[in-house]
Formats: C-alpha cells, sequence, structure tokens
C-alpha cells in the first residue's frame, strides 16, 4: 500500500515518522519472503497513539513489524502499512539488578550487555534472533529459559484506550510461547529483573548454548526458526524428522536438512511455497500420529 494522501504525508513528518515508501518486506525478514508496502519507522513512543489515531482516521490499515524474525509475510503488494519502532539510545539502562530496555532492542545484544553487567539469567535466550518487544509477545524462549520469567513491567501502547500503559509483570501472563496481551498491544519498553552472576559463568552459560544451537539448528540459512510449536509433551522436530521429511520441498521452501522442525528459504521461496509446505508437512503429521501441529510462526497471510 503507497500512502498519498499529502494530509497524511505531512503529519507523519510532524510526528518525526521517517517512510520508506514500497520497501520490501523480504527484506525486512529473516525468511527473506514479503511483498512489497511503505515502512513508517518510529522513533518517539509517545507519537504511536498519534500516529495510530492518524492512520485509523485516514482508514488505512497497519501491522506492527518487530524484527521480522518469527513472521511469513504474504507476496505482492500489501494491503497495509507496517510500523516499526527504532531504538532511542541508549536502549538498554541498567539500575543495578532493574534493566530498562527498549521493544526494538535487538535481543542477543541485551543478553550480551546485561552479562557484561554482571545480570544472567537470560543465557538460553542468546541465539534467539529477534526483537525485545517480539521476544515479549511470543514469550520468546530457549534451552529452559523464557523472558517472560524476568519481566517485572511492560510499556505498551493499548489500542483498546488508545494511549501507551504500563503494565505490571503480575498483570501478564507468560505460558509456552503465548502471553496475555491483546493482539493489538504494541511492547514499547520494558523493565527486567536479572540475578547477578560472575561475568565468566554467564559467559561459559552463553557459550555452552551456542554450541548446542550451532550443532542442531540451520543457522546459515533463511529461516523464521521453529515453524510449528510443540505439541505438549511432544516434539514436532522429530515426528517431522520421523517421517523423513527432511529435504522435502514446495517450490523454494524446504524442511532444514538440520532440524526438521525449521523450514527455509532454499531458493527464492515464495510464501504461497512455504503455506505449501506447512500445510503439506501438517497433513502427513495428522495422518501418521493424528496429531495437529500449530503454527509457532506468525501468519501474515490475509
Ligand atoms: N529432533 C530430531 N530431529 C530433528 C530435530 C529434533 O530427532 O530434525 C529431536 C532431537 O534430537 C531432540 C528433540 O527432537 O531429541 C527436540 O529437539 P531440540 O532439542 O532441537 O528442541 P526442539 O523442541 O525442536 C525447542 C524450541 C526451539 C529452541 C530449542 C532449544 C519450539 C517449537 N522449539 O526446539 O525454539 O531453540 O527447543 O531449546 O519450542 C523457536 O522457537 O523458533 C525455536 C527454534
Amino acid at each position: 500500500m503507497r500512502i498519498e494522501s499529502p494530509r497524511v504525508l505531512a503529519a507523519l513528518s510532524d510526528l518525526g515518522v521517517e517512510r520508506l515508501p514500497g520497501a520490501s518486506l523480504a527484506e525486512l525478514t529473516s525468511l527473506g519472503i514479503g511483498g512489497t508496502t511503505d515502512v513508517l519507522r518510529v522513533r518517539a513512543h509517545r507519537r504511536v497513539p498519534a500516529l495510530v489515531r492518524l492512520l485509523r482516521s485516514e482508514r488505512i490499515e497497519h501491522r506492527f513489524l518487530g524484527g521480522g524474525t518469527n513472521v511469513l509475510i504474504a507476496d505482492g503488494e500489501l494491503p497495509w502499512v507496517v510500523l516499526q519502532l527504532v531504538s532511542p539510545q541508549p536502549d538498554i539502562q541498567i539500575e543495578g539488578e532493574s534493566v530498562w530496555v527498549d521493544a526494538a532492542a535487538d535481543l542477543g545484544r541485551t543478553v550480551t550487555t546485561c552479562a557484561r553487567q554482571n545480570l544472567g539469567g537470560m543465557e538460553g535466550l542468546i541465539g534467539v534472533p529477534g526483537s525485545v518487544g517480539g521476544a515479549l509477545r511470543m514469550n520468546a524462549g530457549a534451552y529452559g529459559t523464557e523472558i517472560g520469567r524476568f519481566v517485572r513491567e511492560v510499556e505498551v501502547y493499548r489500542a483498546a484506550s488508545g494511549e501507551n500503559e504500563t503494565l505490571r509483570g503480575g498483570q501478564i501472563s507468560f505460558d509456552y510461547r503465548h502471553t496475555s496481551f491483546a493482539p493489538e498491544d504494541i511492547m514499547l519498553r520494558a523493565r527486567l529483573e536479572l540475578p547477578e552472576r560472575p561475568y565468566d559463568e554467564i559467559l561459559a552459560g552463553i557459550r555452552v548454548c551456542n554450541e548446542k544451537r550451532r550443532a542442531s539448528q540451520p543457522l546459515n540459512q533463511k529461516s523464521a526458526g521453529c515453524i510449528f510449536k510443540n505439541p505438549p509433551g511432544g516434539s514436532a522436530g522429530r515426528m517431522i524428522d520421523g517421517l523423513g521429511l527432511k529435504g522435502f520441498r514446495v517450490g523454494g521452501a524446504m524442511v532444514s536438512d538440520r532440524h526438521a522442525n525449521f523450514f527455509v528459504n532454499a531458493d527464492h521461496a515464495t510464501c504461497a511455497d512455504m503455506l505449501g509446505l506447512i500445510a503439506e508437512v501438517r497433513a502427513r503429521v495428522r495422518a501418521a500420529h493424528g496429531c495437529e501441529l500449530e503454527e509457532e510462526v506468525i501468519l501474515w497471510n490475509a
């Protein structure tokens, strides 16, 4: 979608919003898949309510993109614009065991910055690609750690009230790859509380997780991490692997030959290819195990 209204274009610049006209979302996502639309880069959190009001008043549909590492986006010209927060600097501020971190900050850099101040606990999250905001929304986790455990406060833009609000940790529930945030809540900033630990110990934990990840996941290929959630008590990767589907392709989309729950963009895959692969693998797992796999990746295809 291209914004053409002179009124909106003028208001965007008043709000300090940078517009990337006709940007390719394939370039903003780790899967390398996605069509084109205007991308609006928002610098000041306090401007988010006014920006959303403006877009609503002009009936311009919009979606917020985080780090683009866990989303599968439709092909072609998209019927909505994309909003992306740009971190103010510094985007991580540490006071004692409290860490204020901006939603647009990189999750891995947050882990290492805190480690340097002797704050640990998040070692398992080191190789999870993406932004802190995306990690909060999904309750990102790996190697026994989930970010939700450390969250004490979150500032969000709430579509329901049209305002920025601060939620206390106890008001939010964090479950396996799921949180109680409303779908339209936009993460702005969070306060985490991390346990003090010696830097060397944290670093050793980070190295172990990096090693495990390198040994089992296709880190040098375009993917969105695991495509399906694990069913209760089971493993999607093991089931897909057990059906001999590593290397199975639909168009340019392929089941990774390293980890069967990673679907990679092996050769100019389209969203349609990836959706075709998801449907086919799900059908085969259903037929073999009677188990309905649910996507872990977020679909922006409607
Ligand atoms: N396995 C296979 N074949 C495969 C892949 C896995 O047999 O192709 C087996 C493994 O040998 C192991 C079991 O399945 O016995 C589980 O595999 P793994 O340890 O790789 O963990 P996972 O359950 O597949 C989860 C998360 C990952 C996270 C890892 C490490 C989900 C959907 N996936 O994977 O998160 O990195 O644990 O903690 O919860 C993501 O969220 O995108 C993601 C990659």
